[in-house]
């Protein structure tokens, strides 16, 4: 379903033909896409290079704050090596790119993965195969049908319904010569010490770990990284057309990301906020819907009996002012089904009335709970 345009956002609204809507779509889970410093940093930075590099960094393209941003996400999330590309989507096309180049020529992957990661294994020209969602046992198994060495792609933080890999028994499962490739782009300024994504609270380091991430999600800008061991980084830079022939991102966006993850570290209290408003709507939903209130990630999805009783919450929740995305993304736990996103941005007041609503419109007849996530 394609959601109707909005006219202006902030943090957690949306002004939608005039009415002021209080959002629980989106993945702005720390509202740096709107954080004063951010975009300020923005402006400053469109002023003195304009908007766009106008050509690939491989070719006059570069600028100071593409190459500063590379090497601050690079830092923050603890890896080797890192490049800087335009997007998450084109992040996980030079992996995979880096990867076949490197000699892998199969690619296993989780069967709810994100779109990207398995058009990435198919543009690298892999043979793609699947194990059961989050079935590191049935993964393993799937790797050794393989011929020579692959590459397991999973997301670590599933877009759809937040549910988290077994990454840990992942990169277990891996012979030598396999590949991890997690793409973290729901990890980064959400989970880990200070938001250095999911590998950090997993504590997972390997040299056969490589992890793709964006930066339109939690920092709220632009931009996508491929990240890990030097020899895969340096390979992706040097052939990876993905890299090689696409424009970065806007010069304005790349310094504001610089600022978000300044933001993300300097203000510490914003992640405090987001993992309290998540364990608050989690808490306030888990008796109607089954969701899972120890779950850490801020995406919620559950259903609440059939498309029709979700569609009439939907539509009371939005006449009262709130949205509460009903979504049929795949990947998720039924063709149709709520997905919440909480943000550090909203008050309990907002959490308590979402809540509530979506309680007093929940059909009579719900005795299935949905998915627990
Ligand atoms: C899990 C996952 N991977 C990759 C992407 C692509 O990231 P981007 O929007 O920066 O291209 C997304 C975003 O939609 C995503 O949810």
């Amino acid at each position: 379903m394609t959601a109707p345009p909005a006219h202006a956002c902030s943090a957690t609204a949306i002004d939608l033909a005039g009415r002021r809507i209080t959002s629980f779509g989106g993945c702005n889970y720390l509202g740096l896409a709107q954080h004063p410093g951010v975009v300020r940093a923005a402006a400053d930075a469109m002023a003195r290079y304009g908007l766009s590099t106008t050509a690939s960094r491989e070719t006059t393209g570069n600028t100071r704050v593409h190459a500063a941003l590379e090497a601050a996400v690079t830092a923050f999330c603890g890896h080797e090596a890192g490049l800087l590309v335009p997007d998450g989507y084109t992040a996980n096309i030079a992996a995979m790119q880096a990867l076949a180049r490197v000699g892998v020529r199969a690619a296993v992957l989780d069967e709810r993965a994100h779109a990207s990661l398995r058009d990435a294994a198919q543009a690298a020209g892999m043979r793609v195969s699947t194990f059961t969602h989050l079935d590191a046992a049935d993964a393993h198994a799937a790797l050794r049908a393989c011929d020579g060495p692959a590459v397991l792609a999973t997301d670590s933080v599933f877009s759809a319904d937040g549910a988290l890999a077994p990454s840990a028994a992942l990169l277990e499962s891996l012979r030598p010569g396999d590949h991890l490739l997690l793409d973290d782009c729901h990890g980064l300024a959400v989970l880990g010490r200070e938001g250095r994504g999911t590998p950090d609270h997993l504590g997972l380091r390997s040299d056969r770990l490589v992890v793709t991430v964006t930066l339109a999600k939690g920092l709220g800008c632009a931009g996508g990284l491929v990240m890990g061991p030097r020899n895969l980084v340096d390979t992706a830079t040097r052939h990876a057309t993905a890299y090689i022939c696409t424009t970065p991102c806007s010069p304005a966006l790349a310094a504001a990301a610089l600022e978000s993850l300044r933001a993300l570290t300097g203000e510490p209290d914003r992640l405090a906020r987001l993992r309290a408003n998540t364990a608050a709507l989690r808490g306030r939903l888990a008796g109607a819907f089954g969701v899972d209130r120890d779950h850490p990630v801020p995406i919620i999805a559950f259903t609440a009996g059939t498309p029709d009783d979700m569609m009439a919450m939907h539509t009371a929740t939005l006449s009262a002012g709130m949205l509460a995305p009903l979504v049929s993304y795949p990947g998720g736990p039924a063709p149709v089904y709520f997905r919440l996103s909480v943000s550090s941005e909203h008050t309990t007041d907002d959490i308590d009335r979402l809540a509530e609503l979506l309680c007093e419109h929940a059909p009579d007849t719900l005795n299935e709970t949905g998915t627990a996530r």
